[in-house]
């Protein structure tokens, strides 16, 4: 059986990439940034689904429903990242292997960006590489995948 599903999640506020700081999130919209990932999917031989949503239960509802869904999950939560222990409960009950992803460099920015309650759930953070960084991500993932 191959374990090739993969689950991209974003929070809070992603969606409006385009008219944020381009310093820190570049310039992609969300669209053309969910099309990148999802060539970088193809390129490496993994089948993506996406999901956004501003709304935190329905984040913590769709983790609920990924059972038996994917194989496993790269997260980018967005603020929720820095608080949301009812984000990090709900990772925890979807069990799957997941890899945090921010766009920024989380770790130099402001103090409580540099907070995430997820992390220690995660295989591995990548944070500061851009849009390269779900690439790097989903690789990553590829090879934990692989090794199950
Ligand atoms: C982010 C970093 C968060 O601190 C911020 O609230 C976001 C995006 C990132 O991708 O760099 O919304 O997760």
């Amino acid at each position: 059986m191959s374990h090739n599903r993969v689950e991209i999640m974003h929070g809070v506020n992603l969606d409006q990439l385009g008219r944020r700081d381009a310093r820190h999130y570049g310039g992609l919209t969300f669209d053309q940034l969910e099309q990148r990932i999802a060539s970088f999917g193809s390129e490496l031989g993994l089948v993506t689904r996406f999901f956004q949503t501003n709304h935190e239960g329905k984040f913590v509802e769709h983790l609920h429903g990924l059972d038996g869904m994917v194989d496993g999950l790269i997260v980018n939560p967005g603020a929720w990242t820095h608080y949301s222990w009812a984000i990090r409960d709900a990772l925890e009950i979807a069990a799957l292997p997941a890899i945090e992803v921010h766009l920024s460099d989380v770790g130099a920015r402001e103090e409580w960006r540099q907070v995430s309650v997820v992390r220690d759930l995660c295989v591995a953070t990548v944070s500061g590489e851009g849009p390269e960084g779900y690439r790097t991500a989903l690789a990553r993932l590829k090879q934990e995948l692989s090794d199950a």
